[in-house]
């Protein structure tokens, strides 16, 4: 009686794929959408996106990609301790705008060095040896010498900038006399090269207080050593749990955020008693990491027959939260595919949409790139599957074997070329949804939003070409 009773009282969860947005009064060009939010207590964003923590997604290239975009990298605890801390102060160091390494060695044939000019775009490129820059060779010139039968162009003078003068560096690129300008560090050691047309294309980037790129890296409550080395380095440190609401999580967790100075994000979690004892035992919360066996590569679901919609899960926790009068914002994690996603899971109550499947196909992630045939892939698996368990196991002794069966599966995902560009196109369809719903910020969303329960239908069926 009970039992049928139960099944009957089941709760209707709505995900991503059963609500739609309806359109409001659009008073405001999608363009002039702001975008910003927050990561979490002290971690400002000016775009609603986070890289997951995930092996085949994020380490050095893609946290900086998602930092110079607006949004912020995790990057994945898979690794020695050290190589995650070494990342992360990478990152810091990383100048706040987008730079290549691009350069020839003195040595480098002429007709090389045009090749490599015009597969660069650019027609000044610095001159490094030994990691010291020698000067500047530039087109026209190295043509004529290369016409004239000699092997080398010759560099010629040329300033050399430190990060500190980054502003200057960037002024001379759009005076023009330069194309491209070598960065040094302090010593005069060659770091970058930053091109006239990255700075032309510059997005605005997420730094914190001292201007250097934002990072966050994930730790296990019960790794208090690597959670004390990334601490102060990284900008927040973010749970890595499967299910944080869990007994013993929550007893260490209490412990460890008594030591740390970063925010710390707790999750994952998916239901209003999580966030309740949560709140009544830890002392710090900055940020909710929610969704529970939504994510594209998750066997929760089918392994263990548990799971939330993230959506769901997002508006419960948020709920929670402000009742609480918890000001931590809340990160929706998994199963987020598009930029419709994106923005129903905002108006459900996230300030911060967690992507790895999104991203992993991009060159910034941390994946090789794979031939199969004539069609390029990246690999891409969940952090709970066979091959990244046995990983982990293998760089970490001490790591908890807290699983016995795998909950994640590996796989390919189509290549997908530079982040770059692939972004500025997500970014765009998240403003024009804003612009429908009729909201300029993510404050607006959260006050007029509203979900329509709906299937699509009527659409007919045409091959793409
Ligand atoms: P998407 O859908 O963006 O989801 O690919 C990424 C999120 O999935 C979670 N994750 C896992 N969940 N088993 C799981 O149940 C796994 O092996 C696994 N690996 C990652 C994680 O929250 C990530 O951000």
């Amino acid at each position: 009686m009970v039992f049928i009773e139960k099944l009957k009282k089941a709760e209707l969860a709505l995900s991503v794929d059963d609500v739609y947005l309806a359109p409001g009064l659009a008073e405001v060009d999608p363009q002039a959408v702001d975008l910003s939010t927050r990561f979490s207590t002290r971690v400002k964003l000016l775009i609603p996106l986070a890289s997951s923590p995930m092996d085949t997604v994020t380490e050095f290239e893609m946290a900086v990609a998602m930092a110079l975009l607006g949004g912020i990298g995790v990057v994945h605890r898979n690794m020695e301790i050290e190589k995650q801390v070494e990342i992360v102060k990478k990152v810091k160091e990383h100048p706040p705008i987008r730079t290549r390494v691009l350069y020839v060695e003195p040595d480098t044939p002429c007709g090389r060095v045009l090749e490599v000019m015009r597969d660069a775009g650019v027609r000044s490129m610095p001159v490094v040896s030994g990691g010291r820059v020698k000067g500047y060779v530039h087109y026209s010139e190295v043509k004529a010498v290369c016409r004239s039968g000699l092997e080398h162009p010759e560099p010629k003078p040329g300033e050399v900038f430190s990060i500190a003068r980054l502003g200057e560096a960037k002024k001379l690129l759009l005076e023009g006399r330069l194309d491209a300008v070598a960065l040094a560090n302090f010593d005069g050691v060659y770091i970058s090269t930053l091109v006239y047309r990255d700075v032309m294309e510059e997005t605005l980037p997420a730094v914190d207080e001292s201007g250097r790129l934002v990072i966050a890296a994930a730790i296990s409550p019960f790794d208090r050593a690597r959670a004390l080395a990334l601490d102060r380095y990284a900008d927040a440190l973010v749970a890595d749990v499967a299910h944080f609401h869990n007994a013993e999580v929550l007893r260490v967790s209490r412990h460890l955020v008594k030591e740390l100075s970063s925010d710390f994000i707790v999750g994952n979690i998916a239901s209003r008693r999580a966030v309740e004892d949560i709140a009544s035992q830890l002392d710090k919360v900055d940020g909710f990491r929610v969704g529970l066996g939504g994510g594209s590569i998750c066997t929760t679901p089918e392994v263990a027959g548990v799971y939330i919609p993230t959506l769901y899960a997002v508006a419960e926790v948020r709920d929670a939260a402000e009742s609480l009068n918890l000001k931590a914002p809340v990160i929706g994690d998994g199963g987020i595919r598009t930029p419709g996603d994106i923005v129903k899971v905002l108006a459900a109550g996230a300030s911060v949409a967690m992507v790895g499947h999104m991203l992993a196909g991009t060159d910034e992630a941390s994946a090789p790139l794979i031939a199969i045939g004539n069609k390029l892939y990246k690999p891409y698996r969940g952090m709970a599957s066979e091959g990244a368990m046995v990983k982990r196991f293998a760089v970490d002794r001490y790591a908890r074997i807290s699983k016995k069966v795998a909950e994640g599966v590996e796989g390919l995902v189509e290549y997908k070329g530079s982040i770059y560009t692939f972004m500025s196109k997500i970014i765009e369809a998240v403003k024009a949804g804003f612009g429908y719903v009729g909201a300029r910020n993510i404050d607006e969303l959260w006050r007029k939003a509203l979900f329509i329960a709906a299937k699509r239908g009527g659409v007919g069926v045409i091959t793409q070409t």
